[in-house]
C-alpha cells in the first residue's frame, strides 16, 4: 500500500507510521510526505527517513481548491493509495474527497463527535470530562465528521494539565494510528454509511 502523508506540525503521528512501516509491522510505504508549512518538522523527519517530501505552501494559492489541486496532483504523481492527515491544520475540499473517496484518513486527539476543532484537550479538561482520548476516522466534507475507524480512551487525571493530557493521549495516536492503516492495507475496513466495520478477527 502506498501511502501519502499530510502534516503541518512537528510530526510525531507520522514518525509513528514511517518506524512502523521500516519495521514491517504495516504493509505499507510512505510515498510522499507533503506539508503546507516549510518549517513542518514532519519534512524534517521525512528527509531523515530518506521519503520524498515536499512543502506545498497554501499561502500561496488564491483558493482552497487551487491549493487541493496542486496537493492531489503530487499525490496522484507519487502513485498514492491512501492519504494520511497526520495533525494537517487544514480542510479538505470536494477537489480533495473527489480524487480519493474512501481513502483519506486522519486523527483526532478527542472521542468524537466529542470535542471536535482545535484545542480539545483543554476543552475536556475545561468541560470536566472524566475521559479523553483519540479518533481515527475517514475524511468527509466535515471538520472532524467522518466514519469512525478506532477509538482509544484514556482517563482525565485530577492534576492534569493541557499538556499532560495531550501527552497521553499522544501515546495512544500513536498506538491506534498506524493499526487503522495496517487494516485498510488488509482491505478489511467497509464503509456502510456512517459506520466502519471491521472485517476479520479483532484487532
Ligand atoms: C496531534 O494531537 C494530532 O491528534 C493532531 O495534531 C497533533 C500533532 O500531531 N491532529 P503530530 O505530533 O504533529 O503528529
Amino acid at each position: 500500500l502506498r501511502i501519502g502523508a499530510l502534516a503541518s506540525g512537528g510530526g510525531t503521528n507520522l514518525q509513528a507510521i514511517i518506524d512502523r512501516c521500516q519495521e514491517g509491522s504495516i504493509d505499507a510505504e510512505i510515498a510522499l510526505v507533503i506539508s503546507n508549512n516549510p518549517d513542518a518538522g514532519a519534512l524534517e523527519r521525512a528527509r531523515k527517513a530518506g521519503i520524498h517530501c515536499c512543502c506545498i505552501d497554501h499561502r500561496q494559492f488564491p483558493q482552497r481548491e487551487d491549493f487541493d489541486r496542486a496537493v492531489v496532483a503530487q499525490l496522484r504523481e507519487a502513485g498514492v493509495e491512501l492519504v494520511v492527515l497526520a495533525g494537517f491544520m487544514r480542510l479538505i475540499s470536494q477537489v480533495f474527497l473527489e480524487a480519493f473517496p474512501g481513502r483519506i484518513m486522519n486523527i483526532h486527539p478527542a472521542l468524537l463527535p466529542a470535542f471536535p476543532g482545535l484545542h480539545v484537550q483543554r476543552k475536556a479538561l475545561e468541560y470536566g470530562a472524566r475521559f479523553s482520548g483519540c479518533t481515527v476516522h475517514f475524511v468527509d466534507g466535515g471538520c472532524d465528521t467522518g466514519p469512525i475507524i478506532i477509538q482509544a480512551v484514556v482517563p482525565v487525571l485530577d492534576d492534569d494539565t493541557e499538556e499532560s493530557l495531550s501527552a497521553r493521549i499522544l501515546q495512544q495516536e500513536h498506538r491506534i494510528y498506524p493499526r487503522a492503516i495496517q487494516l485498510f492495507a488488509e482491505g478489511r475496513l467497509r464503509i456502510e454509511g456512517r459506520r466502519v466495520l471491521v472485517e476479520g478477527p479483532q484487532p
